[in-house]
């Protein structure tokens, strides 16, 4: 029955010969375990496509009832909690073996011609996962979803120029609400899933195109100098497909994804804390501060995705061995302990230290705060000088009129004051006391 429709089939659409120059396609140096990074992508991907089209059916991305129905979804949908828990790791599980599969292809060399195009498209692949993590991080509209997502795009918010401008795209508004809200569903369940499943496509064509890179010792192997990816490949990939199914609906099963209070746009002294995978961010956030903060989110970003996509263009001799590209291999080691120090240092750090600020004056407050010259004397957060008081709750003593006055002119308000008339215009005094304001705990 089954060949008769194979016949079928192949007589109109050749079946066969399709079977064939997928499984036949030549791997240089024969099948390895190191292989299957990529494949289990692809899988794990469909899977986070099932999974979500699942959640979707309870979910409502408004903020007035998005928390309600990932609520239900973890106590009371079937399967719900195990379906959303698969959800959550599965984008975990995507982040490490995105990474991994880089690494493993940037180690063996496989970057190299004929196949820089392939590492463009894959590196394009490797943003859009984690932006699937951060857009996919505010849905569930809980606190730790609401205020993480507060710093997050406080980012873009520090963009010379167009910052504010930025921000208002994102948000949707100077404050996070029911247009990030649907903006961030939005980008998230259709326009991250298409580009990733167009790029993905490319970067198999492409490959199939340009060839497998192999081992870079292929030439010299016994007994498999090239071996076709059926079956001894197929069978590696498959085997690692189990065991990642199995991980995934462990992790589903025991550690069922968190879910904290609602969301509360008014609780400003609630201390966000992103997902691991983003330690290593939020740790620059916290090292670049004041004036030198567009170093952690513009500059040093912005060099290190260049320079991902210049790795087949710095590195053009055509030799593959590790042990022969010593200079490349130093690079990318040192690359990966700074990443691990950093997720290690941003783990460590008492959660404290990032001002949730929402509102977009109050952010460009920050930015004059930060010009100005006011850490020299006042500490918020434990960050700052000690001569003038810590302004870590400044905003609940002192309300808008008297900031207003004493930042206009201190000795005004209290004659013989060590503080120096802020040299400021109007409206940055404003976003001063914004700023200043926002400052409750
Ligand atoms: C040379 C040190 C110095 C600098 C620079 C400085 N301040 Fe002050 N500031 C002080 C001192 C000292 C006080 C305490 C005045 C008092 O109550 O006697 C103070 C008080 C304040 C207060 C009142 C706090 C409270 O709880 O009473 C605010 C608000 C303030 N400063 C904001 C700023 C801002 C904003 C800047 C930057 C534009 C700034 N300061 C720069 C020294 C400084």
């Amino acid at each position: 029955m089954l060949k008769r429709v194979l016949d079928w089939l192949d007589e109109r659409i050749e079946v066969r010969n399709l079977w064939e120059t997928m499984t036949n396609r030549p791997i240089p140096g024969g099948s390895s375990w190191f292989y299957v990074l990529g494949s289990s992508l692809l899988f794990v991907f469909a899977l986070q496509m099932v999974t979500g089209i699942l959640l979707t059916l309870y979910y409502a991305p408004v903020p007035d009832h998005a928390y309600q129905s990932v609520k239900y979804i973890q106590e009371e949908a079937l399967f719900g909690s195990f379906v959303r828990g698969l959800h959550h790791w599965g984008a975990t599980f995507m982040v490490v073996l995105v990474s991994l599969h880089m690494l493993r292809v940037f180690v063996f060399g496989a970057y190299k011609k004929p196949r820089e195009v392939v590492w463009l498209v894959g590196t394009g692949l490797f943003l859009i996962v984690f932006g699937f993590a951060f857009t996919g991080y505010l849905l569930p509209w809980d606190q730790k979803a609401y205020w993480a997502t507060v710093v997050g795009t406080n980012v873009a918010g520090t963009v010379p120029v167009v910052g504010g401008f930025l921000l208002r795209i994102i948000r949707g508004g100077a404050e996070l609400g029911d247009f990030a809200l649907s903006r961030f569903f939005t980008i998230h369940t259709y326009i991250l899933p298409w580009s990733l499943a167009l790029l993905a496509g490319l970067h198999v064509f492409l490959l199939e195109r340009a060839g497998a890179g192999g081992t870079w010792n292929a030439a010299e192997r016994t007994p498999y100098r090239s071996e076709p990816l059926f079956p001894h490949q197929i069978f590696k990939d498959s085997i690692f497909i189990l065991l990642l199914v199995l991980a995934l609906s462990s992790f589903a099963h025991f550690f069922p994804a968190p879910l904290e209070p609602q969301a509360d746009p008014t609780d400003s002294t609630y201390n966000p804390r992103p997902e691991w995978y983003f330690y290593a961010v939020f740790q620059m956030l916290r090292i670049f501060e004041g004036p030198f903060e567009l170093i952690g989110t513009v500059v040093l970003p912005t060099v290190v995705i260049t320079l991902l996509l210049l790795v087949p263009f710095i590195d053009r001799r055509p030799e593959r061995d590790p042990w022969r590209r010593k200079a490349m291999m130093t690079a990318a080691a040192l690359a990966v302990a700074g990443v691990m120090a950093l997720t290690i240092a941003g783990a460590r750090a008492p959660i404290v230290g990032v001002p949730a600020v929402t509102e977009e004056s109050a952010l460009a407050g920050r930015q004059v705060y930060a010009r100005s010259g006011c850490v020299a004397c006042h500490s918020i957060h434990g960050k700052g000088g000690t001569i003038g008081p810590d302004l870590t709750g400044v905003g609940a003593r002192k309300d808008r009129a008297w900031l207003d006055k004493f930042l206009a002119d201190p000795q005004a308000v209290k004659p013989g004051v060590l503080m120096p008339k802020p040299d400021v215009t109007d409206s940055e005094r404003q976003e001063l006391v914004d700023y200043l304001l926002s400052l409750k705990q």
